[in-house]
């Protein structure tokens, strides 16, 4: 498979990587640990060398299991990983005080059974922690070997600004695809002019843009899309004119939406690097074939200028997790 390096550094990984989340948290229960492990192994087979988790997929038994998948690959694959989410008292609380990122940092290379984590995302900016104060502590961890590379998650272009005068920043990871092109407007200018890579997250709108969500489809008890306003089944049907575009697109090129979906974010930018999920082998094929696919100049630009017309409806997060993007 083809490799991007993300950004000026020299973290080289595969074109497009595989975001491990689901099979643990945000998509329903988790899945069988066994299965997972077998599904990581196919991955590697099939030449994915970059793989997506965090401290607070679970909390924990994602990285346990990217950890055990990944021990005897440890060489030939780059792990990144996430601090910053806490749960307290079942809730998401936002943590990057100094002592707490030492703990997170700790924890995470137990669980993922690495002496040093390729590359460690603050998961969400903490308001209450100057950004300064954050990025001085990531160049102590850079310094002790703990950590090779490090990036932000849906931080604002201000803060990512002063991380990266701090500290360079290896990447960005924030969600972007066909569906929420937001990125489009400051992020990726700002990114290119810094040499900072960008990792998007649902690069396949969570599912949306595959095609095989309908207004009729439920979300179970801890599946995060039931309380997504984009998934409530009036928004879900309103946005069938996306997929409808994208299955059009695919038609045109012997391809499946979700391939093409991809193949849109790839062809973006030479220094993007998508993350994928999913929990089942012939959708992971299915999704590496999107490097096979060329998107031209002017197919790109007939599909930015349909998307431009499509007004997406209903919010990407409900309202208590809304306030923590693109601080
Ligand atoms: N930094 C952050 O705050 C943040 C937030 C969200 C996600 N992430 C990371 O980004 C990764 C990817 O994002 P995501 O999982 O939210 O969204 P995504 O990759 O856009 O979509 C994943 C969903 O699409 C389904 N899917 C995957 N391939 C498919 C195919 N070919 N056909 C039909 N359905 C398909 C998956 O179901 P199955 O599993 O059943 O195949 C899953 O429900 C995560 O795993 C996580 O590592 C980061």
């Amino acid at each position: 498979m083809e490799k991007r390096n993300l950004g000026n550094s020299n973290l080289k990984v595969s074109s497009i990587g595989l975001g491990c989340m689901g099979m643990s948290y945000g998509y329903g229960p988790a899945s069988d640990k066994k299965e997972m492990i077998s599904l990581i192994h196919e991955a590697i087979d099939r030449g994915i060398t970059f793989f997506d988790t965090a401290e607070v997929y679970g909390p924990y038994i994602n990285e346990e299991l990217v950890g055990e998948a990944l021990a005897p690959f440890k060489r030939e694959v780059a792990i990144a990983t996430k601090f910053g989410i806490q749960i307290q008292n079942g809730k998401q609380v936002l943590e990057s005080k100094p002592e707490r990122i030492r703990q997170s940092v700790e924890g995470s290379l137990k669980r993922l059974q690495v002496e040093t984590i390729d590359l460690y995302y603050q998961h969400r900016v903490d308001p209450s922690v100057p950004i300064e104060e954050v990025a001085g502590v990531i160049q102590d961890l850079i310094k002790e070997g703990k950590i090779k590379h490090w990036g932000l998650s849906e931080a604002g272009v201000e803060t990512i600004r002063r991380a990266h005068s701090v500290q360079p920043l290896t990447a960005i990871q924030s969600e972007y695809s066909m569906m929420w092109r937001s990125p489009e407007k400051e992020l990726l200018p700002t990114l290119e002019e810094l040499g900072i890579g960008f990792v998007p997250f649902s690069p396949l709108g969570k599912g949306f843009l595959t095609g095989t969500i309908k207004k009729d489809t439920t979300f179970g008890g801890s599946d995060f899309r039931r309380v997504v306003p984009r998934f409530k089944p009036e928004n879900i049907e309103a946005n069938q004119v996306l997929v409808d575009l994208v299955k059009e697109m695919a038609i045109e090129k012997d391809a499946t939406p979700a391939q093409i979906a991809l193949a849109w974010v790839l062809a973006q930018k030479p220094w993007i690097v998508p993350i994928p999920g999913t929990r089942k082998l012939n959708r992971l094929e299915e999704n590496l074939g999107a490097t096979d696919i060329v998107l031209r100049p002017e197919e790109l630009n007939n599909l930015n200028d349909a998307l431009s017309k499509i007004e997406i409806s209903g919010d990407r997060y409900p309202a208590e997790y809304a306030n923590r993007v693109n601080k």
